[in-house]
């Protein structure tokens, strides 16, 4: 059976618009300003899987000019009404060809990846970047680790789920997000590091730092397993 995108469907795209950092989310772009300073080079940014737009409008203060892109007609039209000065596009299957070789200094994906279903969906997008990239651009990946569907967390719960940890790479994991009005599982897909490593190295990207977030004990969420296990995993990666 093909693989349903979550995101493409309304209900979910109306919660998803009202999502900002909440909970463990905050622990995904905490750290997120210091890799862009300490790694991009220019400001030309694309946001591959955009969704509402929320990862844009982070890279738009601070500073980037942002592209959005998605496979999801609501979550672009959302985005649109959210901030009707972004740059925001409906792309068809992923498919990027509308955009020039080497435009942009970073290229960016916020949990897109949790979604994307094979081995060679993957590689096809990942060659795409490195071809999109300037020759000192950037592709950061944030992706959710394994270990995030094991385990519960201050804004996301698997407890339901425990046939997740039996799960391969490529095969289907769920989760509840907490912090959405809408508490139907999402579906994910689960890929491990090793797995991610051999896509960047059959796309022509090379691992350039691997960032895993951990929550502090002086920060004002209610950390569940979040101060011992890192829920998300950030790839920055360089064309080879
Ligand atoms: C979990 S949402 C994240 C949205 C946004 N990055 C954020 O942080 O709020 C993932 C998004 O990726 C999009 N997506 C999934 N597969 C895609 C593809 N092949 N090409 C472009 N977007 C895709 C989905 O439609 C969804 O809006």
């Amino acid at each position: 059976m093909a693989f349903r995108n979550s995101y493409e469907d309304d209900a979910y795209a109306v919660a998803y618009a009202k999502l900002e950092f909440p909970g463990t989310y905050y622990l995904a772009f905490r750290d997120l300003p210091g890799l862009f300073a300490k790694h991009a080079t220019g400001r030309q940014a694309l946001d591959f899987g955009c969704g509402a737009g929320r990862s844009t409008r982070f890279l738009r203060n601070l500073g980037f000019e942002a592209v959005g892109a998605d496979i999801a007609e609501e979550m672009v039209r959302r985005a649109r009404t959210i901030d009707p000065a972004g740059d925001y596009r409906l792309i068809e299957h992923g498919d990027l060809s509308r955009f020039a070789d080497g435009s942009f200094d970073l290229v960016f994906s916020a949990f897109t990846f949790d979604n994307i279903p094979t081995r060679a969906a993957k590689v096809r997008l990942f060659t795409e970047f490195a071809r999109l990239l300037k020759p000192t651009g950037r592709m950061v990946n944030l992706i959710s680790a394994p270990e995030m569907y094991y385990y519960e967390w201050a804004s996301f719960s698997t407890k339901d789920f425990p046939e997740n940890r039996q799960a391969k790479c490529g095969d289907e994991v769920l989760i509840i997000n907490t912090a959405l009005d809408d508490h139907r599982p999402a579906t994910d897909i689960l890929w491990p590091d090793q797995d991610y490593r051999e896509v960047y190295d059959s796309s022509g990207l090379r691992v350039v730092e691997v960032h895993r977030p951990l929550g502090r004990a002086d920060e004002p969420y209610e950390w569940v397993n979040e101060t011992t296990i890192a829920p998300w995993v950030i790839y920055v990666l360089g064309r080879l």
